[in-house]
């Protein structure tokens, strides 16, 4: 089992019932049925599903928890389920999923990318971040959001670079030397990008600065 999905289980709760949205292997089933949670996974590819299948079945749960070939959360009773997880994909994959907004308490999220464009979805979509966490796995950075049903205004800036966090100014003195490095490489006649970057350069310096 990966750090990451250990982390993710470990944002579940007692009250937690789960779908856990292209679950491919099935590892985070087998994690939260051994914290006695309620769960059952999706997954468009049968080939996805079959892994799961047979991880499953390595613990006796085959019968346990339901597995579903689907996109997304077509054809899904959610109501029998309160929380969401949708892991290991790109915002766009997610976008798709998450197509309209779903009466479910609380989704946690990790996308591989775009997680300005998956902050402002997930806004529209009338969920507020419970909590944002940047974990390390196998020198990978993944970004996992906690989100419960409800409105939030939120900033630019928080849309950008997540609520400031003083945990996470490792993290945004990384995203800000990055930022530099590319303003370098943008030609002069590019304006309005040489703009857009030097106002995340800004928020970025702005978050840094305020550490205690
Ligand atoms: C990289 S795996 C991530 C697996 C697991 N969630 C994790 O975090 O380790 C992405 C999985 O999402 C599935 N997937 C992609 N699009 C999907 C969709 N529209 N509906 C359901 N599953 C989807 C893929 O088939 C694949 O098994």
């Amino acid at each position: 089992m990966t750090k990451r999905l250990e982390f993710i289980a470990s944002l579940i709760n007692n009250e937690d019932s789960v779908i856990d949205i292209g679950t491919d292997h099935g590892y985070l089933l087998i994690l939260l049925n051994k914290k006695g949670i309620k769960c059952m996974g999706t997954d468009i590819h049968q080939k996805a599903l079959s892994s799961a299948l047979n991880n499953l079945k390595e613990y006796h749960l085959e019968k346990k928890i339901p597995l579903v070939l689907t996109d997304g959360l077509n054809n899904i009773k959610i109501d029998d389920y309160n929380t969401l997880v949708i892991a290991g994909m790109g915002y766009n994959t997610i976008k798709h999923i998450l197509n309209k907004s779903y009466n479910i308490k609380k989704i946690i999220v990790q996308s591989n990318n775009d997680y300005d464009k998956l902050r402002l979805l997930f806004n529209n979509l009338e969920y507020k971040i419970d909590k944002e966490y940047i974990i390390e796995d196998k020198k990978h950075l993944y970004h996992i959001i906690s989100y419960l049903k409800g409105r939030e205004v939120l900033a630019k800036e928080e849309i950008l670079f997540g609520k400031y966090n003083k945990e996470y100014q490792k993290y945004y003195q990384q995203d800000l030397e990055k930022l530099k490095e590319i303003l370098k490489s943008i030609p002069d006649n590019h304006q309005k990008t040489i703009l857009e970057i030097k106002e995340k350069i800004n928020i970025l310096e702005k978050y840094i600065g305020a550490v205690q």
